[in-house]
């Protein structure tokens, strides 16, 4: 007498696959945080395994399908046909289906904080500081503005200007350090005296903006002792760069604040410095340097 359910049943076989595919997703994390390079490297290997492991998978439901799909001599003459279902196929396909939910809802979310920053705009408004005669030659202005006027004082921005003349063509030329700390942010302080009062100027749809002249030759940032020089190169201390600078335009003669941009190191001083410039970035993030592969993505600074 012979028993159909005496044949073996067929079991996929184990396969390495899915540990590969689980590195190469861990390596992306790790490399979305760390390298794009190692991004790349966890994103080739990702895809690698799973094409592999789905392939694998396809080939073991083929298999079974095959062999339900042709019983054996014995078991048809013996037995009435009954309709089979693959346990190893349908544990794999479940198994699958709830990693690939598990992943998603842990790796969107880390992908969103940390890729979608580095894709929106943080473009300041243009800000008006006045005539150029609030500026006076050679000597540093400390400009206190608000970024956005529907905000109030959370947007309460400084910036250090400095009217270096003109250049050798005759252009203006200025220094606009941003007075954000390119260490954790801290607000950067005039090393100097001010000089004379202070000036007021409004301008339509902003806010007040106060001018004060300051006697500094070097900047000094009070949470961790960071220091700058007058072109704001780091001297000193924890900062990884230089302070980040504004671009300006001149208009019906008056001083417009534009956008940030980063600096690496500044060479010369005034108007005939050379600047390496960068996007602007967040403070402690590195420019220049092998330290920069450090941030392949570099996320613009607020
Ligand atoms: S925040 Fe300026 S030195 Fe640390």
């Amino acid at each position: 007498m012979s028993n159909a359910h005496d044949e073996k049943p067929h079991v996929a076989s184990p396969s390495l696959w899915p540990i590969g595919f689980a590195i190469g997703i861990a390596c992306s994390l790790v490399g979305l945080i760390v390298s794009f390079p190692v991004l790349v490297v966890g994103a080739v290997i990702t895809l690698v395994f799973g094409v592999l492991w789905v392939r694998d998978l396809l080939t073991a439901r083929a298999e079974a399908a095959a062999v339900e799909g042709a019983p054996t001599e014995r078991a048809a003459a013996e037995e009435p046909e009954v309709p089979t279902y693959d346990r190893s196929v349908f544990l794999s396909t479940a198994t699958i289906g709830v990693g690939a939910a598990i992943g998603a809802v842990v790796t969107l979310p880390v992908l969103g904080f940390a890729v979608l920053p580095a894709f929106q705009s943080h473009d300041v408004p243009e800000i008006d500081l006045g005539p150029l005669s609030n500026f006076p030659e050679g000597t540093y202005v400390i400009a206190n503005y608000f970024e956005n006027p529907k905000e109030g004082d959370v947007s309460r921005r400084t910036a250090y200007v400095r009217n270096n003349g003109p250049t050798s063509s005759g252009v203006p030329s200025f220094t606009i350090l941003f007075s954000r700390c390119v260490h954790l942010g801290c607000p950067v302080q005039a090393n100097g005296p001010f000089e004379g009062k202070p000036i007021s100027y409004n301008a339509k749809d902003q806010l007040e903006v106060t001018l004060q002249p300051v006697l500094a030759a070097s900047f000094g940032c009070p949470c961790h002792g960071g220091q700058y020089d007058g072109e704001g190169n780091r001297t000193a201390g924890p900062p990884v760069r230089s302070m980040d600078r504004f671009q300006f335009a001149i208009r019906n003669g008056n001083l417009f604040l534009q956008k940030i941009f980063s600096v690496g190191t500044v060479e010369g001083t005034g108007a005939s410095a050379q600047i390496q410039r960068y996007t602007r970035t967040y403070p402690g993030v590195h420019v220049d340097g092998l330290e920069q592969w450090l941030y392949p993505i570099p996320v613009p600074g607020t």
